[in-house]
């Protein structure tokens, strides 16, 4: 059986990765120093952080909400993408994953434009819906897997029109054998697919193995 469970993903995923999504110091870092602080190795994939980019450039994000921080590997991304002036706010649940994407944040000379909120993210948008803040171009979805179906109506108050709703790991439940065809995600994915104010597509995502990003645009009001 091949690396990633279909023939030929492991050699177009070095491909991809090489011509499009090389690493530098900062986010090969970042990886290093969430792995020294115990963090679990589940970031974006490097393809996954360049699609993360490419859409928000697509968007024009000025404005970008991050649900599920861990070390910051996506934010730097993501933060890489935005203008000068340009604003990413990212959710964390867990204070030490906060602690080490702050630093890490820091390292990448991205400080500045980012900032790290720690809480329960249900809760910070919901407080976010209620406090009208300005709608985000961008909102990207990788925190916890069974509160998917609440990020995305959440992220939907908060997304301008036009604007952009990403989740990671739309599809490995979806696809591996034997997994439950219930959850959180897969919800989610059904939610978007349904919902008159979204137009939405999985896009296949190369890492560590079969899996990809939901990807939705905002049509509605
Ligand atoms: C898959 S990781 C995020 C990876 C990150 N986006 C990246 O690619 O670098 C999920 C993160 O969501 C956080 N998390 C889990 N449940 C959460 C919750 N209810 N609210 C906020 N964050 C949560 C976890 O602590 C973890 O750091």
């Amino acid at each position: 059986m091949p690396k990633h469970g279909v023939p030929g993903w492991g050699a177009a995923q070095s491909y991809i990765e090489a011509l499009f999504a090389p690493q530098d110091v900062p986010l090969k870092d970042a990886l290093r120093r969430s792995a020294r602080a115990g963090l679990p190795p589940i970031a974006v994939s490097p393809s996954g952080g360049r699609l993360l980019q490419v859409l928000a450039r697509a968007a024009r994000a000025r404005r970008i909400l991050e649900v599920g921080t861990l070390g910051g590997y996506s934010a730097i991304w993501l933060a890489r993408a935005l203008p000068r002036g340009g604003r990413l706010v990212s959710l964390e649940l867990h204070q030490e994953h906060a602690d080490t994407a702050r630093r890490n944040l820091d390292r990448a000379g991205l400080g500045k434009r980012v900032e790290v909120r720690t809480g329960p993210a249900l809760q910070a948008m919901r407080r976010m819906v209620r406090d009208r803040v300005p709608a985000f171009d961008l909102v990207f979805i990788d925190a916890d897997k069974d509160e998917y179906p609440g990020y995305l109506r959440l992220a939907y108050r908060l997304t301008r029109s036009g604007g952009l709703i990403v989740a990671d790991n739309a599809l490995r439940r979806a696809v591996s054998p034997g997994a439950p065809k219930r959850g959180g995600v897969l919800e989610c994915n059904r939610i978007a697919a349904r919902h008159t104010g979204l137009v939405s597509i999985i896009v296949p995502v190369l890492g560590k193995g079969v899996d990809g990003m939901l990807v939705c645009v905002k049509t509605g009001r």
